[in-house]
């Protein structure tokens, strides 16, 4: 069976398949994930945490969601459960990891595997200053030779899909040809496969903010990529702004990841499953989101959570939508206050037009 007409797992079958945690369990079939990747929600720090996850997940049964970035020191030494833990219905689920030690990086993937993600991503395009001193993230661009050890450490301590994430260059490095040396490195490594962030980053001189979008996008060079490795997966990331756009880019690559434009408008992920991966289209109504989400919320402040650590992922449901205003001063404004239960979000939903509720 070809992976694209793989049917998605709904919700209640994810339960039922994930509700026991071993290792078996919770593995996804490799056709499964590769399908999965058609379209994924990129790994945002501070955003894309477990509470903006579950947010997604109900709105797309079919696309792979992706953590914050968690550090391998942090992994090892830290929380997990604050750093690892994740609702058994966020599946298909990656884990984006950042190090540049292979012992550590291998330790941190032999967890997370542990710990049920579906695929574990290495970050080499992220320009955090903080990231930089660390010798991770994108400055890693400029040791290939490294970074496919950490690929191959990586690779030794899981038999789930290890992927990287990287940009089209750095600083000076930035000719295709460097692109390229690169892009084999990591397949001669065992890389699974790469998402690129279309654009280079400057280590120097731009913020992480100005990095995601000044340095100017370069498409076709991610295109090219993608032909010459064919059939090897290659996934675009970048200012791809909606679900038309995203489908253009479907012709040239395997798949396409969205950031800022997926968590600022997630409306647009109720979409995804019938537009991307033609399922079905279903009738999705704000209103059982509304329902759901204030379950789960009840859920968190059961076990000690605060409500606006979910409504801060919820501003951008109302957007276009007569209430959007209130809606969104509802769940910053009034989810903060002291004692703050989830009627907060059946108030802010009932605040939108309900005329204007069905999503699809
Ligand atoms: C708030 C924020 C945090 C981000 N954190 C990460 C991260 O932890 N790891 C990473 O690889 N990229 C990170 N990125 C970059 C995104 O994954 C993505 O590559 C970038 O935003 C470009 O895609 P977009 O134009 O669709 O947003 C972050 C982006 C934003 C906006």
């Amino acid at each position: 069976m070809l992976a694209r007409e793989l049917r998605c797992p709904t919700n209640s079958e994810k339960a039922m398949r994930y509700k026991c945690s071993a290792k078996e369990e919770a593995q996804m079939s490799p056709d499964a994930l590769n399908s999965g990747r058609k379209f994924s929600v990129a790994p945002m720090m501070d955003w894309t945490d477990r509470h903006c996850r579950y947010l997604h997940r109900q709105l797309t049964q079919c696309a792979l969601l992706f953590t914050e970035m968690v550090t391998a020191p942090a992994i090892i030494h830290g929380d997990r459960e604050r750093l690892l833990g994740f609702d058994q219905i966020e599946h298909p689920v990656a884990v984006q990891l950042g190090g540049s030690d292979p012992a550590e990086l291998a330790e941190a993937t032999r967890i997370c595997d542990d710990w049920g993600y579906d695929e574990i991503n290495l970050n080499v395009g992220c320009p955090s200053d903080r990231v930089k001193s660390g010798r991770f993230g994108a400055c890693l661009m400029a040791e290939p030779a490294l970074v496919a050890d950490l690929v191959r450490a990586m690779k030794q301590a899981t038999e789930k899909p290890v992927t990287v994430k990287c940009r089209i260059g750095i600083d000076d490095q930035d000719s295709e040809r460097d692109f390229n040396v690169f892009a084999d490195a990591m397949v001669e490594a065992g890389a699974d496969a790469l998402y690129v962030h279309a654009r280079k980053a400057w280590l120097q001189g731009l913020s992480p903010k100005e990095n995601r979008d000044i340095p100017p996008l370069d498409y076709p060079r991610v295109y090219r990529l993608a032909g010459r490795m064919k059939p090897y997966p290659v996934y675009i990331n970048g200012g791809i702004a909606n679900l038309d756009e995203a489908l253009a880019h479907l012709r040239h690559v395997d798949g396409v990841m969205l950031g800022r434009a997926a968590y600022h408008d997630p409306r647009l992920l109720a979409d995804v499953d019938a537009r991307i991966f033609g399922q079905p289209a279903r009738a999705f109504a704000l209103a059982e989101l509304a329902r759901s989400m204030a379950a789960y919320a009840e859920k968190h402040l059961a076990q000690g959570g605060r409500l606006n650590h979910i409504t801060r992922h919820m501003l951008g449901l109302g957007n276009g939508l007569p209430g959007a205003r209130r809606f969104r001063q509802i769940l910053s404004v009034d989810a903060v206050r002291d004692g703050a239960g989830p009627e907060i979000i059946d108030n802010a939903f009932a605040a939108l037009d309900t005329a204007a509720l069905a999503v699809a």
